[in-house]
Order: structure tokens, then sequence, then C-alpha cells
């Protein structure tokens, strides 16, 4: 009863246009992006200020109504999918989406929880500068799922994480107070970092409503290469080799194996391999500069060259228009999209550290390949700083679904354990949710649940912001 008078205020207060119980419309936010989870909710709540996100969560509270909040809705372990008991709200941000302030002076930009990142790009691209993170979801991904994931990319060896980028946090907490961090400090050493505890902490300490974001000035040119390697373990050098030749503006060293290639390339439309032969593995990489004159591309062509020539690259192309460079990049972006049409994996967003990497792939993945016979590992991404999508798909001919429901939790188990041996995190940049939350307790080092539940029960002691996320749900 109580419930119903709390839902019935929430629609009196947002209107049509930012409450619903429909089925028909909360359907779409209820399953989560790779389609492993679908939940139930009572209603979708999408306020348009931050007065009527406060208004949300107090409502919340004072019923003890769980808050799941979402953005783009495309999280990679279900982290902003409501539970299946259907007790919850959506709290979604979509309709929050000004871009507040650019400030030239500060290099940084006020944007709202639900912008999406491609218009961050844009605002920024206006103003003559770069916000420089990435990824292939930056048409749905919005800044609140980015600050609330700590959000990587394809950029994060030179720029860094959502973390390094984000200069300020506006929040409503459980209580209903509003922590006001919006203004760009670039220092402040005042204890505990609020900001710092919110990011990351995949909505369960609060609703992130605006963040402020640092840029960059913006490249005059960029020089996208694809690359042939000859072996995986000659990439880390070759990095370090650009790195010295463009005097450290390498912003991405991505890799791709042929069979995600494949992969790409027979489900988009029009796509094709940039090199004539098959390689192993391939890079994809890019130098940007934001000097005018600055001789990179000749610098990234000498040392290619220099590379195929010594026999550590087979093959490399240099993209000669940006039209060329956008095509390398849509098909690297793609992958995770191709794999998902082929029946998708199990997938681990690993890290180990960046001289580790090529190691850990190479003994690991005929490692699962022979304890889950006929799996295909498909290892791609980030490897530049140490991050990589260590996937595991069904065996060909496999009934992929019903295979991966019944092998994933011994795979995860089998990779995770190798990641920990080797030093590394089961979760580099996806977050854990609630895919990675059985692996993240199993694994977690003595002491690191017990802080983090502290933390969780100081600021959110009803368990309602988006309970059973990163950590198991309060008895
Ligand atoms: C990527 O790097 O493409 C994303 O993190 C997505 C994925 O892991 O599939
Ligand atoms: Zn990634």
């Amino acid at each position: 009863m109580m419930q119903q008078q709390a839902l019935q205020g929430l629609r009196e207060r947002l209107g049509p246009a930012g409450f619903t119980d429909d089925a028909s419309d909360l359907a779409p936010w209820l399953t989560d992006w790779r389609g492993w989870r679908t939940g139930r909710a009572l209603a979708m709540a999408s306020p348009a200020s931050l007065e009527e996100v406060r208004f949300v969560v107090q409502a919340a509270v004072a019923e003890r109504i769980p808050i799941v909040p979402q953005g783009g809705n495309t999280s990679m372990v279900a982290g902003a999918t409501p539970e299946a008991d259907g007790q919850a709200i959506i709290l979604s941000l979509r309709r929050m989406r000004r871009i507040r302030a650019v400030s030239i002076e500060d290099n940084a930009l006020v944007a709202e929880a639900g912008v999406v990142l491609t218009q961050v790009h844009d605002a920024a691209a206006a103003a003559g500068r770069l916000f420089p993170l990435s990824l292939g979801a930056k048409g749905s991904a919005t800044v609140g799922g980015l600050v609330s994931t700590n959000a990587g990319g394809v950029q994060v060896l030179r720029y860094g994480t959502m973390r390094a980028l984000t200069l300020g946090v506006e929040a409503v907490l459980p209580d209903g107070t509003v922590h006001h961090g919006l203004k760009a400090l670039r220092k402040d050493n005042r204890g505990y970092d609020l900001k710092h505890l919110l990011i990351g902490a995949e909505g369960t300490l609060g609703v992130v409503t605006a963040a402020t974001l640092a840029l960059v000035p913006r490249p005059v040119e960029r020089a996208v290469a694809w690359v042939g390697l000859v072996r995986l373990d000659a990439a880390l050098p070759l990095l370090r080799r650009l790195e010295a030749a463009t005097g450290g503006q390498i912003s991405s060293f991505e890799i791709v194996p042929q069979a995600g290639l494949d992969l790409v390339t027979h489900h988009l439309a029009n796509a094709r391999a940039p090199l004539a032969g098959r390689h192993q593995w391939h890079v994809l990489i890019e130098a940007d500069t934001s000097r005018p004159g600055d001789p990179l591309a000749d610098a990234m062509r000498d040392s290619l060259g220099a590379a195929v020539e010594s026999g550590e690259v087979a093959d490399a192309v240099i993209a000669g228009s940006e039209a060329q460079a956008e095509a390398l990049w849509l098909l690297r972006e793609s992958l995770p999209e191709a794999e998902r049409r082929e029946g998708g994996a199990a997938k681990h967003d690993i890290a180990v550290s960046v001289a580790d990497m090529p190691a850990f792939i190479i003994q690991t993945a005929p490692a699962v390949e022979s304890a889950f016979p006929g799996a295909r590992v498909l290892a791609f991404g980030h490897l530049g700083d140490g991050n990589v999508h260590f996937n595991v798909r069904a065996p060909e001919g496999a009934d992929g679904e019903a295979w991966l429901r019944q092998n994933s939790g011994a795979i995860n188990r089998f990779v995770d354990d190798a990641v920990v041996a080797m030093g590394g995190t089961i979760s580099a940049e996806h977050g854990i949710g609630v895919l990675k939350r059985d692996e993240f307790v199993r694994l977690a080092e003595p002491g690191r649940l017990e802080w983090m539940r502290a933390v969780k029960s100081a600021l959110d002691p009803l368990g309602i912001m988006n309970p059973g996320k990163l950590l198991p749900p309060c008895d």
C-alpha cells in the first residue's frame, strides 16, 4: 500500500515523460546488453533534473524501494539490470542530457549523467579540445555509467581511465543529500576522496547526476596503422619503439587475433581485411599530435618500415585518409558485436602487468583449449595498458548458448585462477556487476570485502542502492 503511494507520488511529480510502469516501456531496459540476465522492475523513473533525482531517491528510501541506476544499458556485467524479484525501480538518467558548461581555461566540461559519450566528444571538439576516452559503445554509453564503472576503453595507454579524467562528481547519496563536487579542482587534499569512492562504485553508494571531465588539446593530426605481427611477443618491443620514435604520442595499441578479424569481416557489411596476408596477431595503433607540423606520420612510417625490414613485423599499413582511419577503427570496435552475433563467449576482462600479458595469453590460451576441448579463445583489446578481453567461445558447431551455460562457470574459474596467479585482476574495466560477483568474492584478497562492506553499510545502511551488484546482497 505504502509502496503504491510512493509510486503514485513519483508518477505525479515526474509526469508521463518521467515515470512509467508500462510493461512494453520497461521491456528494453530489463535485459543486459549481453543477454545473460533479465530482471523485472516495479517501474522506471526518468528524472530530468538533480532535484527530481533527489525526489526519487528520497521517496525510495522512505519506502525502502531498491533503486537500480541505469544509463545506456551497455554494461558487460549486467551491472544495470534489476533483479528477478521485481522489487526495484529502475532510475534512468537518460533524460539528464545537458552539457552544463565548457571551460577552455579550466580545460574541462560539465556533463549531466545521461549525456552520451559521443555528445561529450562533440562538445569538446566544438571548443577545440578532446575528451580522451573512447570505447565501442560510445554512441550509447552515458557519463553516469562511465563514471560509475570507471570505464576504460581504447586510449587508457596515454590518458588513463575515467578515474584519471573525472575532476568532479555531483551525486545524490542514499540519505537524499547531494554531494556538490563539480568544482574543477586539480588538487584537493582534504582526506578521503569522496569523488573516487563514487567512481567505480557501480551505483551502490549513490546516484551520479553529473561530472566534470578533463579535456586535453585537440589533435591536429593522427596516424592510424594496422600491423600484422610475426609473434605476439614482438608486440611490446614494437610499442616501446613507436613511443620513442613519436615522443610518447601513441594513444592506442589494440591487439586483434586473426580469428577476431575473420569474425568482423564476416559480420560487418563491406568490411575488408586491411592486409593482404593472414597473421596470427594484428595490432591497431594510433598516434596523435596536437602540434601543427609535427612529423608524426613520417616517424610512424619510418619505424614501422624498419620493423618490417628487421622481420619483427610481417606487414603494416598506415591509413591514408580520415575515412581509412575510421574504417580501421570500425574493424576493431565491431569485434564485441561480431562475437555476440556468433553466439557470445565466456568473457574475461582481465589485466596483468603490461609486460606479463603476452606470456599470459601464450600460456593460458592453449591451457584453456585443452581443459575444455573444442573451446576457442578469442583474446583481444588493450594490450598497451595490460587489459585484454580473454574471451572463450563455444566449440565450432556446438549449441553455443547451451555450451556456455554449462561450461562458463568452470571456464571462469580456470581463467581467473590463472590471472590471480600472475598477480592480475579479474575485472580491469567492465566492473563486477552481477556476472563477476561470485568470482570477485571467491578471489578477493583478505580484508577487501570487509572493507568494502563497511563503506557500503556506512553510506547505504538500508542496502537499497543497486542491491546485489558488486557485493552480494545484505542478509
Ligand atoms: C572492448 O574493448 O571492445 C570492450 O571492452 C567490449 C568487450 O569486451 O567485448
Ligand atoms: Zn575493452
